[in-house]
């Protein structure tokens, strides 16, 4: 396995914009795996079937293909309601773990990011980050992107749904988002962007030398 850096955390944290600046700066491919989810629970919302029916859910995870993640579809506030409710579905996490697993092996390194990367899809991840916000300011990032998107859902709205999600994901019994031991804590609240791609690159170079020497 090359370098591999994982980060997690719940939506709107900033990881994503973490991900993809560090994977300019390292050049490693990036693999936002809330991608899988969202793709996974928007095509079995197309399909008609029942976002709790696992059995369904499962079948349509392991049938993805490249071509499903892509789309502005996968960026609106259904699709990430609909992710987090395949999610749940071990059948689901399961179908997706060889495609996420593979990327991580990729050399000579790989960023993912997501809610699980560093406690069950990269145990053994070089570098793990965890990175978090308040869920007013994480709501507030949200609501401005939406709005951009031309979705017309209130800051109240967004607030909801992010605490809506955030307690799905943490308390479901697969895979449940949390900070793995070994993972550096990053609290974007008072940061912006820029200043928290600076955190973060700095926890990585220190993480890349221990491992370069290691
Ligand atoms: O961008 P945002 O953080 O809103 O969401 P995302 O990262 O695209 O993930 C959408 C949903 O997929 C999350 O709420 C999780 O329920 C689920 N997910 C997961 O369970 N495990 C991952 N590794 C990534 C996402």
């Amino acid at each position: 396995m090359g370098f591999v850096v994982a980060i997690d955390g719940p939506a709107a944290s900033g990881k994503g914009s973490i991900a993809s600046r560090l994977g300019g700066v390292l050049r490693f491919p990036v693999l936002d795996t809330g991608l899988l989810y969202r793709a996974a629970g928007v095509a079995l919302e197309r399909s008609g079937e029942d976002l709790d029916d696992e059995a369904a859910a499962g079948s349509v995870a392991r049938s993805l293909r490249p071509g499903d993640l892509e789309g502005e579809a996968l960026r609106t506030r259904e699709a990430g309601e609909a992710a987090s409710r395949v999610a749940v579905h071990p059948a689901v996490r399961s179908a997706l773990l060889d495609f996420q697993r593979t990327f991580a092996a990729r050399e000579p390194g790989a960023i993912l990011d997501g809610r699980d990367i560093g406690t069950v899809v990269v145990p053994g991840a070089a570098c793990k980050l965890f990175v978090t916000a308040s869920p007013e300011v994480r709501a507030r990032r949200r609501h401005t992107q939406l709005s951009a998107q031309g979705d017309p859902a209130t800051y109240e709205a967004v607030l909801e749904d992010i605490r809506r999600r955030d307690a799905r994901d943490g308390e479901r019994a697969a895979a449940p988002m949390r900070r793995a031991a070994d993972a550096v804590l990053l609290d974007t609240t008072d940061l912006d962007i820029d200043a928290a791609f600076d955190a973060a690159l700095r926890i990585v170079e220190a993480s890349r030398d221990r491992w370069e020497r290691s």
